[in-house]
């Protein structure tokens, strides 16, 4: 089947097909291996990349950029404080401005609304970042990356380990879901994810094989899992709720024993990073075999280059 993403936005997997998401794994390992050996197609000649960012990031940020100037693009970086975007201007106004000056615009903030309606006012492409919702472009690395250590990556278990409602929680579960991974939530219950979300990604797990899993117990959660992933326990904007964050999710801290009960050698740890040691996870099993968290930031630059590849990209 040929796959044309062109002129398409990237706001959550909820939008893209199995096959898509294949597409945007494959290329992304295409653009890896091109650009080890010094090949720069340039498939983004000429194009004007808005990079906004209400919230700080190491990783997103830099992969858009290097993206872009490998790929030939140039790339603006508008921080909350550059612009006015929903506080003197509203952002359907900022985004019919940009619309007429950028060829594609990255969006990381708050609001899962503000980048659709980035994306529904500016006509243009529009790569969601991460939003307290969602964060779709990290999940396309942590895929990349256990197909890089597994092969296939259909029917392996993947369990989650943490807060089970933040926007990694979301997006790897609707992800996981798509593509036939099945997803297990370990996480106290007063952080399990939104019924209505869990509803609908059993439903895309029907058509593609997936279970989809939600428990308090993380040991019982962990065994024979292939990958165990976990993210900071306190997301950027919730840092009101630290210290009660830091109490509840003490039992569910990726350690040593929570390794072993996988029964597995092969387990692989993920982390989207940026890690808090000590507190979701260890020092020793960060730093340990199983952990390959800067494979998976490395892929964040080859993965978010091949969303701007497939859906802005010429001779693609
Ligand atoms: N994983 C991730 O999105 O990292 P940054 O916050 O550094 O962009
Ligand atoms: N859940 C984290 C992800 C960081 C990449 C946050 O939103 O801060």
């Amino acid at each position: 089947m040929s796959i044309n993403l062109k002129g398409r936005s990237f706001l959550t997997l909820k939008d893209y097909s199995a096959e898509e998401i294949e597409y945007l794994i494959d290329l992304a390992i295409d653009l890896k291996e091109k650009k080890k050996k010094g090949i720069f197609e340039k498939h983004l000649l000429n194009k004007n990349v808005a990079l906004i960012f209400e919230k700080p990031s190491t990783r997103t940020r830099c992969s858009f950029t290097v993206g872009c100037v490998d790929e030939g693009a140039h790339p603006e970086y508008l921080s909350k404080d550059d612009i006015q975007l929903g506080h003197k201007e509203t952002v359907e106004d900022t985004a019919r401005v940009l619309g007429r000056m950028f060829d594609g615009i990255e969006f990381r903030g708050f609001s899962q609304d503000t980048v659709e309606k980035l994306a529904k006012y500016s006509g243009v492409p529009v790569w969601n970042g991460l939003t307290d919702e969602d964060h779709p472009t990290q999940v396309l690395a942590d895929f990349m990356t256990m197909k890089e250590k597994f092969g296939n990556i259909k029917g392996l278990k993947f369990v989650y380990c943490g807060d089970g409602r933040n926007n990694m929680s979301n997006a790897l579960m609707i992800g996981c879901s798509k593509i036939g991974v099945n997803y297990v939530v370990a996480s106290p219950k007063s952080l399990f994810p939104d019924e209505n979300l869990v509803e609908l990604c059993k439903k895309y797990g029907e058509e593609s094989g997936a279970s989809i899993t939600v428990t308090d117990d993380i040991l019982k959660a962990v065994e024979g899992a292939d990958v165990i992933y976990t993210d900071v326990w306190v997301s950027m904007g919730e840092e009101a709720k630290t210290e009660e964050r830091l109490k509840i999710l003490k039992p569910y801290q990726v350690n040593e024993g929570v390794m072993k009960a996988t029964g597995k050698e092969s387990t692989i740890f993920m982390h989207c990073l940026p890690a808090v040691r000590g507190n979701e996870v260890t020092n020793e099993v960060l730093e340990g075999p199983s952990s390959v968290v800067f494979d998976e930031a490395e892929n964040r630059m080859h993965t978010i280059k091949a969303v701007m590849v497939a859906t802005l990209g010429e001779n693609i």
